[in-house]
């Protein structure tokens, strides 16, 4: 197995390769003045399976090109097999036509990673299993979904939050808090969030929970603008919570988001390293490397 981490997961890709005890072969890559991604292999792949680890923020589109550029380049290159590993994958929340003529963007970006040549796709806490399950009826790319959940609530119980309550700020999100829940014993719930499309706000119903001086965590997969973090840590303050932290797999922080969410109350704020950030307090490593090792 080759493990080849892209320009967006160096960091990330080289743990993969040491938990998995091999070397990591990072590629070449530049940008041209106008702006074109250039990506050489740097280790012959014919026969292998080759296993190109790219995530795609800070810049998304930059990101999946480079992702498609190395994961064809594997291929045409005689790998035997292309794992993409993804681990966060932009374009996710764009799974359905919410509004008449809208791209399906999930669909567009795996229909054109198995075109570039994936066998596999590996992501972390996809936005919407549901979708890639409906994704894979349609596709030979093989999609995993592995979930840091058991991980980060472990996290959150080595800082103090055994027995805290875990939360989600919609519906949607509910299994992750349940996954937390199992880990920290403290019970789960959820509120209900509708964003408005065309301005964004955000309103949320929050539920009377019995957790008058409990500690709660609000978990979720992407803290983007942190509106939605924000309000639900502040709908758990509102019913007596004592310490109040928020996690989640995918830490855009766009903006001021981190603020915002310590501004609502907020006593501790973390997400993995899909998306490396000063918040990254959990790394996916060990999570992505024996998921590999298993499949081998
Ligand atoms: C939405 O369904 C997601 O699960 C997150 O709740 C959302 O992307 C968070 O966005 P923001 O931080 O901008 O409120």
């Amino acid at each position: 197995m080759i493990i080849i981490p892209g320009p967006a997961s160096l960091e990330l890709g080289e743990k993969i390769a040491e938990k998995i005890g091999v070397d990591a072969h990072t590629v070449d890559h530049r940008l041209f003045p106008d702006g074109e991604s250039y990506i050489r292999l740097t280790v012959p792949v014919e026969g292998e399976t080759a296993v190109v680890v790219q995530t795609t923020f800070p810049n998304p589109d930059r990101g999946m090109m480079q992702l498609f550029l190395m994961v064809r380049a594997a291929k045409d290159l005689g790998a035997g097999r292309v794992v993409c590993v993804v681990p966060y994958l932009a374009y996710s929340r764009q799974d359905k036509r919410f509004l008449d003529g809208e791209a399906l963007s999930l669909d567009t970006v795996v229909t054109l990673l198995e075109n570039a040549g994936g066998d596999e796709l590996i992501v972390v806490d996809a936005h919407n299993e549901e979708s890639l399950e409906r994704l894979q009826e349609k596709t030979r790319l093989g999609m995993v979904n592995l979930s840091a959940m058991p991980l980060i609530a472990g996290h959150m119980r080595s800082l103090g939050f055994d027995g805290a309550y875990s939360l989600s700020p919609d519906e949607g999100a509910k299994h992750l808090a349940d996954a937390a829940a199992e880990v920290l014993g403290g019970g789960s719930g959820f509120f209900e969030k509708t964003r408005h499309r065309a301005t964004g706000e955000i309103e949320m119903v929050v539920r009377d929970l019995e957790i008058g001086g409990k500690d709660a965590v609000v978990f979720d997969d992407i803290i983007s603008s942190g509106g939605t973090t924000a309000a639900a840590v502040r709908g758990l303050k509102k019913f007596g919570a004592h310490k109040v932290a928020a996690a989640c797999t995918h830490g855009l922080f766009m903006g001021d988001a981190e603020e915002r969410i310590r501004e609502a109350g907020a006593d501790l704020i973390l997400s993995t390293d899909t998306v490396q950030t000063p918040l990254s307090r959990v790394t996916v490593a060990s999570l992505v490397a024996d998921h590999l090792k298993k499949a081998e």
